[in-house]
Protein backbone atom coordinates (compact mmCIF):
# COMPACT_ATOMS: atom_id res chain seq x y z
CA UNK A 1 0.00 0.00 0.00
CA UNK A 2 1.56 3.18 -1.36
CA UNK A 3 1.73 5.99 1.88
CA UNK A 4 0.44 9.60 1.20
CA UNK A 5 2.44 13.11 1.02
CA UNK A 6 1.71 15.69 3.27
CA UNK A 7 3.06 19.11 2.60
CA UNK A 8 3.03 22.69 4.65
CA UNK A 9 4.42 26.34 4.95
CA UNK A 10 5.44 27.96 7.98
CA UNK A 11 6.85 31.21 9.31
CA UNK A 12 7.22 34.63 7.08
CA UNK A 13 6.65 34.28 3.39
CA UNK A 14 8.90 35.12 0.31
CA UNK A 15 8.07 35.17 -2.84
CA UNK A 16 9.31 31.87 -4.05
CA UNK A 17 7.53 29.90 -1.18
CA UNK A 18 5.25 28.82 -3.90
CA UNK A 19 7.50 27.95 -5.91
CA UNK A 20 9.13 25.35 -3.73
CA UNK A 21 5.58 24.08 -2.49
CA UNK A 22 5.19 23.17 -6.81
CA UNK A 23 8.15 21.43 -6.45
CA UNK A 24 7.20 19.19 -3.86
CA UNK A 25 3.86 18.34 -5.39
CA UNK A 26 4.99 18.09 -8.77
CA UNK A 27 7.37 16.14 -8.16
CA UNK A 28 5.35 14.22 -5.56
CA UNK A 29 2.60 13.83 -7.97
CA UNK A 30 4.73 12.38 -11.01
CA UNK A 31 6.06 9.26 -8.53
CA UNK A 32 2.82 7.81 -8.77
CA UNK A 33 4.88 4.78 -8.23
CA UNK A 34 5.98 5.58 -4.90
CA UNK A 35 3.45 8.10 -3.48
CA UNK A 36 -0.13 8.03 -3.05
CA UNK A 37 -2.41 11.08 -2.62
CA UNK A 38 -0.59 14.42 -2.15
CA UNK A 39 -2.06 16.51 0.60
CA UNK A 40 -1.27 19.97 1.78
CA UNK A 41 -1.88 21.47 5.26
CA UNK A 42 -3.71 24.73 5.20
CA UNK A 43 -2.30 26.69 7.72
CA UNK A 44 0.58 24.49 8.63
CA UNK A 45 1.16 22.20 11.53
CA UNK A 46 -1.56 24.55 13.69
CA UNK A 47 -3.73 24.44 10.94
CA UNK A 48 -3.24 20.34 10.42
CA UNK A 49 -3.98 19.76 14.17
CA UNK A 50 -7.36 21.19 13.09
CA UNK A 51 -7.59 18.94 10.27
CA UNK A 52 -7.28 21.98 7.81
CA UNK A 53 -5.94 19.31 5.15
CA UNK A 54 -6.63 20.10 0.99
CA UNK A 55 -6.06 17.44 -1.87
CA UNK A 56 -3.58 18.72 -4.18
CA UNK A 57 -3.98 16.57 -6.93
CA UNK A 58 -7.09 18.80 -8.51
CA UNK A 59 -4.63 21.62 -8.66
CA UNK A 60 -2.49 20.45 -11.47
CA UNK A 61 -5.54 19.34 -13.54
CA UNK A 62 -6.90 22.72 -13.02
CA UNK A 63 -3.94 24.35 -14.12
CA UNK A 64 -3.55 26.07 -10.76
CA UNK A 65 -0.43 24.34 -10.15
CA UNK A 66 1.46 26.19 -12.78
CA UNK A 67 0.18 29.66 -11.68
CA UNK A 68 1.21 28.42 -7.96
CA UNK A 69 5.02 28.14 -8.75
CA UNK A 70 4.87 32.39 -9.33
CA UNK A 71 2.01 33.60 -6.87
CA UNK A 72 3.81 35.61 -3.44
CA UNK A 73 2.49 34.89 0.09
CA UNK A 74 2.26 30.99 1.45
CA UNK A 75 -0.38 29.63 -0.75
CA UNK A 76 -1.52 27.05 1.80
CA UNK A 77 -1.05 29.65 5.38
CA UNK A 78 1.34 29.52 7.26
CA UNK A 79 1.62 29.62 11.31
CA UNK A 80 4.28 30.03 13.95
CA UNK A 81 3.02 27.75 15.73
CA UNK A 82 6.21 26.00 18.39
CA UNK A 83 5.93 22.88 19.05
CA UNK A 84 6.47 21.68 22.64
CA UNK A 85 10.22 20.71 23.58
CA UNK A 86 8.87 18.12 26.03
CA UNK A 87 8.41 15.25 23.20
CA UNK A 88 6.21 13.58 25.88
CA UNK A 89 3.58 15.95 25.36
CA UNK A 90 0.29 14.96 24.27
CA UNK A 91 0.17 17.22 21.26
CA UNK A 92 3.03 14.18 19.36
CA UNK A 93 1.00 11.25 19.85
CA UNK A 94 -2.46 13.50 18.24
CA UNK A 95 -0.66 14.87 15.71
CA UNK A 96 0.89 10.86 14.89
CA UNK A 97 -2.90 9.67 15.06
CA UNK A 98 -3.83 12.47 12.48
CA UNK A 99 -1.13 11.14 9.88
CA UNK A 100 -2.50 7.81 10.68
CA UNK A 101 -5.66 9.05 9.45
CA UNK A 102 -4.41 10.43 6.32
CA UNK A 103 -2.36 7.27 5.49
CA UNK A 104 0.94 10.00 5.51
CA UNK A 105 4.36 8.26 5.00
CA UNK A 106 5.94 11.76 3.58
CA UNK A 107 5.77 15.00 5.74
CA UNK A 108 7.48 18.11 3.72
CA UNK A 109 7.87 21.84 5.62
CA UNK A 110 8.53 24.75 3.97
CA UNK A 111 10.47 26.94 6.13
CA UNK A 112 13.16 28.72 7.96
CA UNK A 113 15.04 27.55 11.25
CA UNK A 114 11.71 27.95 13.36
CA UNK A 115 10.11 25.48 11.10
CA UNK A 116 13.18 23.02 11.04
CA UNK A 117 12.81 23.34 14.92
CA UNK A 118 9.23 21.77 13.81
CA UNK A 119 11.09 19.06 11.41
CA UNK A 120 13.29 18.17 14.01
CA UNK A 121 11.36 17.63 17.00
CA UNK A 122 8.96 15.58 14.84
CA UNK A 123 11.61 13.32 13.38
CA UNK A 124 12.81 12.91 16.71
CA UNK A 125 9.53 11.53 18.23
CA UNK A 126 9.18 9.17 14.68
CA UNK A 127 12.29 7.53 16.17
CA UNK A 128 11.55 7.39 19.44
CA UNK A 129 7.93 5.50 18.45
CA UNK A 130 9.48 3.90 16.05
CA UNK A 131 7.47 5.10 12.91
CA UNK A 132 8.42 5.17 9.70
CA UNK A 133 7.08 8.71 8.75
CA UNK A 134 9.65 10.94 6.62
CA UNK A 135 10.07 14.03 8.04
CA UNK A 136 11.98 16.63 5.16
CA UNK A 137 12.46 20.39 5.15
CA UNK A 138 12.54 22.33 2.19
CA UNK A 139 14.26 25.84 2.85
CA UNK A 140 13.22 29.12 2.79
CA UNK A 141 13.31 32.86 4.10
CA UNK A 142 14.34 36.06 2.83
CA UNK A 143 16.66 36.64 6.23
CA UNK A 144 18.76 34.13 4.45
CA UNK A 145 19.65 33.08 8.12
CA UNK A 146 20.13 29.21 7.66
CA UNK A 147 23.19 27.54 8.89
CA UNK A 148 24.85 24.51 6.54
CA UNK A 149 23.16 26.09 3.41
CA UNK A 150 25.56 28.28 0.97
CA UNK A 151 22.04 31.07 0.49
CA UNK A 152 18.42 30.15 1.02
CA UNK A 153 15.53 30.24 -1.25
CA UNK A 154 13.35 33.33 -0.97
CA UNK A 155 16.70 35.24 -0.30
CA UNK A 156 17.63 36.05 -4.06
CA UNK A 157 14.30 37.62 -4.87
CA UNK A 158 14.49 39.45 -2.04
CA UNK A 159 17.73 41.03 -2.41
CA UNK A 160 16.60 42.14 -6.00
CA UNK A 161 14.19 43.60 -4.54
CA UNK A 162 16.09 45.57 -2.30
CA UNK A 163 18.99 46.32 -4.54
CA UNK A 164 16.32 48.10 -7.18
CA UNK A 165 14.50 49.61 -5.14
CA UNK A 166 17.09 51.27 -3.12
CA UNK A 167 18.26 52.44 -6.67
CA UNK A 168 15.09 53.48 -7.91
CA UNK A 169 14.56 55.39 -4.50
CA UNK A 170 17.86 57.18 -4.89
CA UNK A 171 17.03 58.43 -8.14
CA UNK A 172 13.87 60.00 -6.19
CA UNK A 173 15.83 61.60 -3.41
CA UNK A 174 18.56 63.70 -5.53
CA UNK A 175 16.20 65.34 -8.17
CA UNK A 176 16.24 68.79 -6.03
CA UNK A 177 19.75 70.43 -6.78
CA UNK A 178 21.88 72.20 -3.21
CA UNK A 179 19.47 70.62 -0.75
CA UNK A 180 20.94 68.45 1.47
CA UNK A 181 18.75 65.53 2.14
CA UNK A 182 18.49 62.04 4.22
CA UNK A 183 16.84 59.16 3.02
CA UNK A 184 16.73 56.47 5.32
CA UNK A 185 15.72 52.85 4.04
CA UNK A 186 14.34 50.18 6.72
CA UNK A 187 15.00 46.57 5.62
CA UNK A 188 13.99 43.29 7.10
CA UNK A 189 16.03 40.33 8.30
CA UNK A 190 15.79 40.39 11.84
CA UNK A 191 19.19 39.53 13.34
CA UNK A 192 21.01 38.85 9.88
CA UNK A 193 22.20 41.45 7.61
CA UNK A 194 22.19 40.02 4.46
CA UNK A 195 19.16 41.79 2.80
CA UNK A 196 19.82 44.84 4.24
CA UNK A 197 23.90 44.34 2.87
CA UNK A 198 22.04 43.51 -0.88
CA UNK A 199 20.67 47.33 -0.67
CA UNK A 200 24.83 47.64 -1.74
CA UNK A 201 23.98 45.92 -4.93
CA UNK A 202 22.04 49.30 -6.00
CA UNK A 203 25.10 51.07 -6.25
CA UNK A 204 26.84 51.86 -10.01
CA UNK A 205 29.96 53.10 -9.23
CA UNK A 206 32.31 53.84 -5.95
CA UNK A 207 30.54 56.35 -3.56
CA UNK A 208 27.39 56.14 -5.26
CA UNK A 209 23.90 55.69 -2.73
CA UNK A 210 23.29 54.12 -0.40
CA UNK A 211 26.38 55.75 0.67
CA UNK A 212 25.49 54.34 4.14
CA UNK A 213 24.77 50.40 4.90
CA UNK A 214 24.34 49.54 8.99
CA UNK A 215 23.82 45.69 9.63
CA UNK A 216 22.91 43.68 13.15
CA UNK A 217 26.16 42.12 13.08
CA UNK A 218 27.49 45.40 14.55
CA UNK A 219 26.58 47.61 17.53
CA UNK A 220 24.52 50.69 16.79
CA UNK A 221 25.59 53.85 18.25
CA UNK A 222 23.19 56.80 17.05
CA UNK A 223 25.67 59.72 17.94
CA UNK A 224 28.43 58.12 15.60
CA UNK A 225 24.96 57.87 12.71
CA UNK A 226 24.80 61.65 12.88
CA UNK A 227 28.14 62.43 12.46
CA UNK A 228 28.53 59.23 9.65
CA UNK A 229 25.31 61.17 7.77
CA UNK A 230 26.66 64.70 8.33
CA UNK A 231 30.32 63.89 7.16
CA UNK A 232 28.47 62.04 3.75
CA UNK A 233 26.59 64.77 3.27
CA UNK A 234 29.66 67.17 2.69
CA UNK A 235 30.57 64.92 -0.66
CA UNK A 236 26.63 63.94 -1.51
CA UNK A 237 23.56 66.13 -1.18
CA UNK A 238 21.23 63.90 -0.98
CA UNK A 239 22.61 60.68 1.05
CA UNK A 240 20.73 57.20 1.20
CA UNK A 241 21.22 55.40 4.18
CA UNK A 242 20.01 52.02 4.64
CA UNK A 243 19.62 50.39 7.88
CA UNK A 244 18.05 46.97 9.05
CA UNK A 245 15.48 46.46 11.08
CA UNK A 246 17.51 44.55 13.65
CA UNK A 247 20.10 47.41 14.48
CA UNK A 248 20.71 47.81 17.95
CA UNK A 249 23.28 49.56 20.55
CA UNK A 250 25.24 46.35 21.18
CA UNK A 251 23.97 45.89 25.02
CA UNK A 252 20.13 44.30 24.15
CA UNK A 253 18.07 46.93 22.88
CA UNK A 254 17.28 47.26 19.40
CA UNK A 255 16.99 50.70 17.77
CA UNK A 256 13.12 50.52 16.97
CA UNK A 257 12.61 49.71 20.78
CA UNK A 258 13.85 53.12 21.91
CA UNK A 259 10.68 54.67 19.99
CA UNK A 260 8.05 52.15 21.18
CA UNK A 261 7.26 49.31 22.78
CA UNK A 262 7.75 45.97 20.19
CA UNK A 263 5.35 42.69 20.48
CA UNK A 264 6.85 39.29 20.67
CA UNK A 265 5.87 36.02 18.66
CA UNK A 266 5.52 32.47 19.93
CA UNK A 267 8.85 31.74 18.97
CA UNK A 268 9.93 34.69 21.36
CA UNK A 269 11.10 36.58 18.46
CA UNK A 270 10.74 40.57 18.96
CA UNK A 271 8.86 41.87 16.23
CA UNK A 272 11.45 44.72 15.03
CA UNK A 273 9.98 47.71 12.89
CA UNK A 274 10.41 51.25 13.49
CA UNK A 275 14.24 51.82 13.03
CA UNK A 276 13.62 53.81 10.41
CA UNK A 277 11.30 56.45 11.69
CA UNK A 278 13.65 56.58 15.07
CA UNK A 279 16.21 57.61 13.06
CA UNK A 280 14.55 60.25 10.91
CA UNK A 281 13.62 61.84 13.80
CA UNK A 282 16.74 62.19 15.39
CA UNK A 283 18.48 63.74 11.44
CA UNK A 284 15.57 66.15 12.01
CA UNK A 285 16.03 66.94 15.84
CA UNK A 286 19.88 67.09 15.15
CA UNK A 287 21.01 67.94 11.56
CA UNK A 288 17.78 69.86 10.87
CA UNK A 289 17.75 68.72 6.99
CA UNK A 290 15.04 67.24 4.84
CA UNK A 291 14.73 63.87 5.79
CA UNK A 292 12.54 61.31 5.25
CA UNK A 293 12.22 57.28 6.08
CA UNK A 294 10.90 54.74 3.96
CA UNK A 295 10.22 50.77 5.71
CA UNK A 296 10.41 48.45 2.91
CA UNK A 297 7.89 46.49 5.48
CA UNK A 298 6.71 42.78 3.74
CA UNK A 299 6.79 44.60 0.08
CA UNK A 300 10.44 43.43 -0.05
CA UNK A 301 9.15 39.35 0.80
CA UNK A 302 5.95 39.47 -1.89
CA UNK A 303 7.33 41.01 -5.07
CA UNK A 304 6.46 38.37 -7.98
CA UNK A 305 7.89 41.69 -10.35
CA UNK A 306 11.10 41.84 -8.79
CA UNK A 307 11.83 37.60 -8.97
CA UNK A 308 15.13 36.67 -9.27
CA UNK A 309 14.98 33.61 -11.89
CA UNK A 310 17.87 31.94 -10.51
CA UNK A 311 16.32 31.64 -6.95
CA UNK A 312 13.17 30.50 -8.38
CA UNK A 313 14.83 27.96 -10.24
CA UNK A 314 16.11 26.83 -6.90
CA UNK A 315 13.18 26.86 -5.16
CA UNK A 316 11.50 24.62 -7.33
CA UNK A 317 14.26 22.14 -7.11
CA UNK A 318 15.12 22.36 -3.47
CA UNK A 319 11.65 21.24 -3.17
CA UNK A 320 11.69 18.60 -6.32
CA UNK A 321 14.75 17.34 -4.67
CA UNK A 322 13.39 17.02 -1.08
CA UNK A 323 11.29 14.90 -2.68
CA UNK A 324 13.63 12.50 -4.32
CA UNK A 325 15.26 11.90 -0.68
CA UNK A 326 12.37 11.02 0.87
CA UNK A 327 11.24 8.46 -1.69
CA UNK A 328 15.07 7.39 -1.12
CA UNK A 329 14.71 6.86 2.44
CA UNK A 330 15.99 10.51 3.62
CA UNK A 331 14.19 11.87 6.90
CA UNK A 332 15.71 14.39 9.63
CA UNK A 333 17.04 16.25 6.91
CA UNK A 334 16.64 19.48 5.31
CA UNK A 335 17.59 20.40 1.64
CA UNK A 336 20.69 22.33 1.34
CA UNK A 337 22.74 24.51 -1.09
CA UNK A 338 26.94 23.85 -1.90
CA UNK A 339 28.70 26.51 -4.18
CA UNK A 340 30.82 24.54 -6.58
CA UNK A 341 34.01 26.18 -6.73
CA UNK A 342 35.08 28.17 -10.33
CA UNK A 343 33.68 31.63 -12.06
CA UNK A 344 30.55 30.38 -13.17
CA UNK A 345 28.00 30.73 -10.56
CA UNK A 346 26.86 26.60 -10.10
CA UNK A 347 24.89 24.70 -6.92
CA UNK A 348 24.79 21.03 -5.50
CA UNK A 349 21.51 20.11 -3.67
CA UNK A 350 22.11 18.22 -0.47
CA UNK A 351 20.41 17.04 2.58
CA UNK A 352 21.69 18.06 5.73
CA UNK A 353 20.66 16.88 9.39
CA UNK A 354 18.05 19.22 10.34
CA UNK A 355 18.92 19.01 13.85
CA UNK A 356 22.02 20.95 13.32
CA UNK A 357 19.96 23.16 11.42
CA UNK A 358 17.05 24.65 13.47
CA UNK A 359 17.15 27.72 15.90
CA UNK A 360 20.56 28.47 14.27
CA UNK A 361 21.07 31.93 12.87
CA UNK A 362 23.71 32.34 10.47
CA UNK A 363 24.94 36.03 10.36
CA UNK A 364 27.35 38.44 7.53
CA UNK A 365 30.70 37.86 8.44
CA UNK A 366 32.49 40.31 10.49
CA UNK A 367 35.14 40.50 8.42
CA UNK A 368 32.67 41.51 5.45
CA UNK A 369 31.24 44.18 6.93
CA UNK A 370 33.88 47.63 7.58
CA UNK A 371 35.60 48.53 10.44
CA UNK A 372 33.63 51.57 11.34
CA UNK A 373 30.28 49.47 10.28
CA UNK A 374 28.85 51.61 8.14
CA UNK A 375 29.54 49.59 4.79
CA UNK A 376 29.86 45.95 3.52
CA UNK A 377 32.91 45.33 1.53
CA UNK A 378 33.12 43.28 -1.81
CA UNK A 379 33.14 39.94 -0.71
CA UNK A 380 29.56 40.28 0.04
CA UNK A 381 28.69 41.73 -3.57
CA UNK A 382 30.75 38.59 -5.42
CA UNK A 383 28.65 36.21 -2.99
CA UNK A 384 25.53 37.71 -3.57
CA UNK A 385 25.47 39.18 -7.04
CA UNK A 386 25.19 35.39 -8.97
CA UNK A 387 21.94 34.86 -6.47
CA UNK A 388 19.70 38.23 -8.35
CA UNK A 389 20.32 36.92 -11.60
CA UNK A 390 17.59 35.87 -14.23
CA UNK A 391 13.90 37.82 -14.74
CA UNK A 392 10.85 35.99 -14.75
CA UNK A 393 7.68 37.01 -16.73
CA UNK A 394 5.19 36.16 -14.06
CA UNK A 395 1.39 35.68 -16.26
CA UNK A 396 -0.95 38.94 -16.39
CA UNK A 397 -4.91 39.63 -17.07
CA UNK A 398 -5.85 42.84 -17.54
CA UNK A 399 -2.48 44.40 -16.90
CA UNK A 400 -2.19 43.17 -13.07
CA UNK A 401 0.12 40.20 -12.02
CA UNK A 402 -2.41 36.70 -12.33
CA UNK A 403 -2.11 34.66 -9.25
CA UNK A 404 -3.38 31.18 -7.42
CA UNK A 405 -5.79 31.76 -4.68
CA UNK A 406 -6.79 29.09 -2.29
CA UNK A 407 -10.84 28.07 -2.49
O1 LIG B 1 11.76 35.71 9.07
C1 LIG B 1 11.29 36.36 7.96
C2 LIG B 1 10.75 37.72 8.32
O2 LIG B 1 10.23 38.27 7.14
C3 LIG B 1 11.74 38.65 9.03
O3 LIG B 1 12.62 39.30 8.15
C4 LIG B 1 10.79 39.58 9.74
O4 LIG B 1 11.38 40.17 10.87
C5 LIG B 1 9.69 38.66 10.16
O5 LIG B 1 9.67 37.60 9.24
C6 LIG B 1 8.33 39.30 10.18
O6 LIG B 1 7.45 38.40 10.73
P1 LIG B 1 5.86 38.37 10.45
O7 LIG B 1 5.65 37.76 9.11
O8 LIG B 1 5.35 37.48 11.52
O9 LIG B 1 5.40 39.78 10.52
Amino acid sequence: MKKNVIVGQSGGPTAVINASLYGVVYEALNREDVFGTVYGMVNGIEGFLNGKVMDMEPLEQSGELELIRTTPGSYLGSCRYKLPEDLNDEVYPKLFEKFAEYGIGYFFYIGGNDSMDTVSKLSRYAEKVASDIRFMGIPKTIDNDLVMTDHTPGYGSAAKYVASTVREISLDASVYDNKKSVTIVEIMGRNAGWLTAASALARKYEGDNPVLIYLPETAFDPERFIEDAAKAMEKVSNIVVCVSEGIHDGKGTFICELASDVGVDTFGHKMLTGSGKYLENLVKEKLGVKVRSIELNVSQRCSSSMLSGTDLKEAVASGAYGVKCAAEGATGKMIAFKRLPGEDYRIDYVAEDVNLICNQEKTVPLEWITEDGSDIGKEFIDYAFPLIQGEVSVPTKDGLPLFAYRK
